[in-house]
């Protein structure tokens, strides 16, 4: 585990907690190890990814639960780049797989629109795109400054994550996959997003496949999130469309996501940030922690344990038993504790 800064530091025990109390339940063999890489240690050792983290994870665990990074006190964010950015790229966690899933009719914005309606999976590129760190800037603090952000997309990457959301599909029993670029501005990067997409959609005939430009996907998904099971697109839209999507399921407390290699070691964290506006106050909701937790259970193949813990967010949503930004009057250790203790609940009234 990787608690990082601010409310991940809160929320990520809580998850612990909670798969903790599973795994005893079922006597799965698990075992955390703890590390303090974040904004804290960078300030104080400047060291942000230690030497050797990335084959260190790569070799000796399975996987990462990993909290949030940001701290006012590094604006520039670089350890955050280092940390987060170093582990998706180093372990080539290409695919950011973000659920956007209703679990109570209360939560959503949405008027009329129910539990039923608003299911889709964001599968975000997650190693290339305008995140890669390509750019510089030329006369940097003049008045002529010009700055460059390199958009960098490989056929290989490209074609990998489009392949990526038509098996995810096609595993899941869903029909619709939508690509969504910008390829009538960005006419070389997205240019190629078409050309793949095209190729591979063949190979899918199956499936029911279609493109939207993504200022359109963004109004579709506002107007009727029905026409949508999988979405896939490029880094930088999928981190804003995930965003927005998580609002329509009840906000960023509760989204989780998986970055993902298949068959190696891959890394769970929720969607939101670390939250310096409430971080120290014990409100944070741990929910999402909590559900990249049943993503992670879910990958190392241990289901009937992640689905205790979706039972248990199911339960405490019912239940009202949620911090104040689901409109509850929890803490987030409350929280916690009560997932806990549902999630063994929840086998004992299995058996
Ligand atoms: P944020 O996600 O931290 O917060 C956005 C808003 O949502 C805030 O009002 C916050 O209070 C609320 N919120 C987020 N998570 C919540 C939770 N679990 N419970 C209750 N409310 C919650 O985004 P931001 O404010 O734009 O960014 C803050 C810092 O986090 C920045 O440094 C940013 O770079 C970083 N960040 C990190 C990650 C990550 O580590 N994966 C993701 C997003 C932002
Ligand atoms: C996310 C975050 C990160 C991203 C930031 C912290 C670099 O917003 O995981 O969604 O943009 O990928
Ligand atoms: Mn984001």
């Amino acid at each position: 585990m990787i608690p990082g800064d601010g409310i991940g530091r809160e929320v990520t025990p809580q998850a612990v907690k909670v798969i903790q109390a599973a795994t005893a339940t079922t006597k799965r063999p698990i075992e955390f190890v703890e590390f303090d890489w974040g904004a804290d240690k960078y300030l104080r050792e400047g060291i942000s990814l230690p030497a050797g983290a990335v084959e260190m994870l790569r070799d000796e665990f399975d996987a990462v639960l990993f909290g949030a990074l940001g701290d006012p006190r590094v604006p520039s964010n670089q350890h955050a780049a280092d940390i987060l950015l170093g582990l998706r790229f180093k372990l080539d966690l290409y695919v950011n797989a973000r659920p956007v899933e209703l679990l109570h009719d209360r939560l959503t914005p949405l008027r009329d629109r129910t539990e039923k309606d608003i299911r889709l999976m964001v599968i975000r590129e997650n190693t290339e795109g305008l995140y890669v760190g390509v750019g510089g800037f030329f006369k940097k603090d003049t008045a002529d400054e010009i700055a460059v952000q390199e958009d960098v997309n490989s056929r290989k990457g490209v074609e990998r994550i489009i392949r990526y959301a038509f098996e995810y599909a096609r595993q899941n029993g869903l029909k619709r996959v939508c690509m969504s670029d910008k390829s009538n501005a960005m006419t070389f990067a997205h240019d190629l997003w078409q050309r793949v997409f095209k190729t591979v959609r063949q190979e899918y005939a199956d499936i029911d496949s279609r493109h939207l430009y993504i200022d359109t996907l963004a109004m579709e998904i506002v107007r009727d999130p029905r026409q949508f099971d999988v979405i896939v697109t490029c880094n930088l839209f999928g981190d804003i469309i995930s965003d927005l999507g998580a609002q329509l399921a009840g906000g960023l407390g509760l989204a989780p996501s998986a970055n993902i290699h298949p068959g190696e070691t891959s890394l769970f964290e929720p969607v939101h940030g670390s939250a310096p506006n409430i971080a120290g106050k014990g409100i944070a909701n741990p929910l999402g922690s909590v559900l990249a937790s049943a993503m992670m259970l879910e990958y190392l193949g241990w289901k009937p344990e992640a689905g205790a813990l979706r039972n248990a967010v199911r339960a405490a949503l019912r239940q009202n038993y949620v911090t104040p930004d689901l409109g509850g009057d929890k803490h987030t250790v409350e929280v916690g504790d009560w997932l806990a203790k549902e999630a063994v609940t929840n086998f004992v009234a299995q058996t």
